[in-house]
């Protein structure tokens, strides 16, 4: 059957067949700004075979990361480039949504080594845009992932990003030895999870602090059943009382490392948990902002406690590190048998939808993402 597609964007219709062949599909955005509002998709017509020395590849996961709606608004330095394809169909200059997602390859072009269809593999350029159902791509830019150990295409999804953050946060600041402990905020995150998993898992124990919230009973055994040893809200934080508790719990052994990923006065509050044995200095180490308000220290930290208070980037993690690097820390924690974070699976599309209905059925759940409506769940996009 031969079937006929249209393409509209910025004026230009453009129309393409195919036999057999349905469209594929992007989520795009021309414009930075609030992202239910600058989003839509577009169809663009079915791949042409890799050319010698690429891969083809259809996406399968790719989550919603609070970094990525951070990018669509202009609020990040990293940036993407505009799709070179989409491009040279549209005339227009469009940016595909995305930074991190599961991909199998479908097509391998000749020259390429140590690929194969039916590949996982995941992106490790950064910002390659990976809201969209197929791509043409340099193997350069992606890393395999064991389909073997049980991973699960969502744990493969969000392998990129969170997972190398975690383990790398716990593993190059401080020397931990058995039995040490770390603090971290924003403990119920993606990272957080991970964070706490991965320090079971070396022996590092972990006191763990979260928004208050009516279920907070239910919160903390999940954290705990992932390896948490304690778990407080911010309200306690606040309270000089708890001074006491987590003496109690660490047994009075100084934490030595802080992992900080809401700012505000939370973290000024937990800093000061922080303690050393010389020659180990306390680390503040903070990579995320999520309260969207400064950090402030007390200088006393600085000056009787010989804090040291850092920042943390996975993307220059990766901008630094040789591709053998990249393989070997991606399969490290693919391999670590770490529980997925609690997310949820949106495929947006489908077989004979319109880019329009898309569009809308995306406004809606990256709305409820920007508003923290998602039930503490990471929202995986399925592109269809
Ligand atoms: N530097 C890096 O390399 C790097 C790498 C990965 C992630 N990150 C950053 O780490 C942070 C977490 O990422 P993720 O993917 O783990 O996120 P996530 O799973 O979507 O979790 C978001 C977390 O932020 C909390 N939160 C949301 N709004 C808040 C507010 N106004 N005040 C305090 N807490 C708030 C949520 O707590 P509730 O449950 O209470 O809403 C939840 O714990 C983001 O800022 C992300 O950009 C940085």
């Amino acid at each position: 059957m031969l079937r006929t597609y249209t393409l509209r964007s910025s004026g230009l219709r453009r129309a393409f067949s195919t036999s057999a062949r349905r469209a594929d599909r992007a989520i795009v955005y021309s414009k930075n700004g609030e992202p239910p509002s600058v989003l839509r998709a577009v169809s663009y017509p079915p791949l042409d075979a890799p050319r010698s020395g690429t891969i083809n590849v259809k996406y399968i996961l790719s989550p919603i990361n609070p970094a990525d709606i951070n990018v669509i608004e202009g609020l990040y330095p990293a940036k993407p480039s505009p799709d070179a394809n989409l491009q040279s169909l549209t005339n227009e200059s469009l940016f595909v949504g995305g930074n991190e997602g599961l991909a199998q390859v479908t097509s391998v072009g000749s020259g390429v080594d140590g690929l194969s269809e039916g590949d996982w593999v995941v992106p490790i350029a950064p910002q390659s845009g990976t809201w969209v159902t197929s791509r043409n791509l340099s193997p350069a830019d992606v890393v395999s992932v064991p389909r073997a150990d049980g991973l699960s295409e969502a744990a493969a999804a969000m392998l990129t990003v969170n997972p190398p953050t975690a383990y790398n946060m716990l593993h190059d600041f401080v020397n931990l030895k058995p039995g040490d402990w770390v603090v971290q905020n924003g403990a119920n995150s993606a990272v957080g999870q991970l964070v706490a998993q991965i320090a079971c898992k070396e022996g590092w124990r972990t006191i763990n602090f979260v928004r208050n919230r009516e279920d907070f009973g239910a919160l903390e055994e999940e954290m705990k059943s992932l390896g948490a040893d304690a778990v407080f809200t911010y309200d306690d934080l606040a309270d000089k009382g708890l001074r006491e508790k987590v003496k109690e719990t660490t047994g009075g052994k100084p934490i030595s490392l802080a992992l900080n990923c809401v700012s505000g006065p939370v973290t000024s509050n937990m800093a000061r948990y922080l303690g050393a044995k010389p020659p180990t200095k306390p680390h503040l180490v903070s990579y995320g902002a999520m309260s969207k308000q400064p950090l402030s220290l007390p200088t006393s930290l600085f000056i009787f406690k010989d804090l040291v208070s850092c920042g943390f980037w996975q993307s220059r993690w990766y901008k630094t590190h040789s591709k053998e690097e990249k393989e070997e820390l991606i399969r490290k924690v693919a391999t670590m048998g770490l529980k997925v974070p609690k997310h949820e699976i949106v495929e947006v599309g489908g077989e004979g939808a319109s880019d329009e209905a898309v569009s809308k059925q995306l406004t809606e759940v990256v709305r409820r993402v920007v508003e923290g409506k998602t039930g503490g769940k990471k929202v995986l996009l399925k592109v269809a």
